[in-house]
């Protein structure tokens, strides 16, 4: 099937029921939400003060998220649970967000990415998902293109203005150029999901792995923060040391010091990507300890 096909149909007589796959996912998941607008990351968005270092991390981040959800969707493109909400030409982001990071990292970005240790669970879950069990992909691509179409595009102008971002550099993981009404749109996404025909035991299985989904973002976004806090105390304890000439001028300064280093240390596996991960959560666990 074309899932394109009846789209103008499907979105003008959408009728939604207790019992349909969009309810039952927002309801099961609407603690989860509140957790998640709740996390550090989240709450300095609300407050409009997100820091070019906040949004870079969470862009290296989003990459290796969507890279692997997008690969587990496009190789399961044509099975039932998710031929139907397959929209890689309008909701497809891992283009945009290599775009961003280019952006702000430059053309070696690849080189200098840094991922906490919970997106490469997050990253693993998805491959785990899309081979082991393809009808729970519904569950994290709802999470995920959801939200972007959702509380998502009031982050985008956030960036936008608190980093002083223009002609829309930086910040095409918000745009959705193929979507012309991002309600219109989630009304057929909806749709779609409803769709889908789900055994009972398949259907738990999918809330199941709605919340765990949120629980993996919450962890992403945790993880940032307190990478985050890591390296401030770094750069707070080498300013001490810095003569005054040689400090950096801006918190960016700090950052990109940061991953010089990470890149040193990183670059260029994965595994001694995960080790760096697992290096930071020791550092961190040995952090909260110690104050
Ligand atoms: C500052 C943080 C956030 C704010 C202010 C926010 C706000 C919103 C709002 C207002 C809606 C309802 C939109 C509508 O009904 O059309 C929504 C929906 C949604 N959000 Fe968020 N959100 C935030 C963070 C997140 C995060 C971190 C995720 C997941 C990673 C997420 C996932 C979703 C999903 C999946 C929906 C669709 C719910 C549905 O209609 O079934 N949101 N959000």
């Amino acid at each position: 099937m074309d899932p394109h096909s009846s789209m103008q149909t499907q979105t003008e007589n959408v009728l939604i029921t207790d019992s349909d796959l969009s309810e039952q996912i927002k309801s099961v998941t609407k603690d989860s939400h509140v957790r998640a607008e709740n996390t550090e990351l989240m709450l300095s968005y609300q407050r409009g003060q997100v820091s070019l270092e906040q949004y870079k991390l969470l862009l290296c981040s989003l990459y290796k998220i969507y890279e692997a959800l997008e690969e587990a969707l496009d190789s399961n493109a044509s099975h039932a649970s998710v031929a139907p909400i397959y929209f890689p030409q309008e909701l497809a982001r891992l283009e945009s967000i290599q775009k961003d990071l280019e952006h702000f990292y430059g053309q070696d970005w690849h080189e200098k990415i840094v991922v906490p240790a919970a997106t490469l669970r997050y990253a693993q879950r998805l491959r785990e998902v899309g081979s082991e069990h393809p009808e729970y992909l519904v569950a994290h691509a709802y999470t995920r293109y959801l939200g972007d179409l959702s509380g998502g595009q009031v982050l985008g102008r956030i960036t936008q203005k608190s980093l002083g971002l223009k002609d829309g550099k930086g910040l095409s993981f918000f745009s959705f150029p193929s979507v012309t009404s991002a309600n219109r749109f989630k009304q057929l996404y909806r749709s779609r999901m409803n769709s889908i025909e789900l055994s009972e035991k398949e259907r738990e299985g999918v809330l199941n792995e709605a919340v765990t989904a949120f629980e993996f973002n919450i962890e992403v976004f945790d993880e940032l923060q307190t990478m985050l806090r890591v390296t401030d105390k770094e750069g707070e304890l080498r300013h001490r040391h810095i003569p005054h000439k040689q400090k950096p001028m801006k918190n960016e300064g700090m950052m990109d010091e940061t991953l010089q280093i990470s890149k040193s240390i990183m670059s260029p596996t994965p595994l001694l990507r995960m080790l760096l991960g697992v290096f930071v959560a020791l550092a961190v666990g040995m952090g909260i300890y110690a104050f």
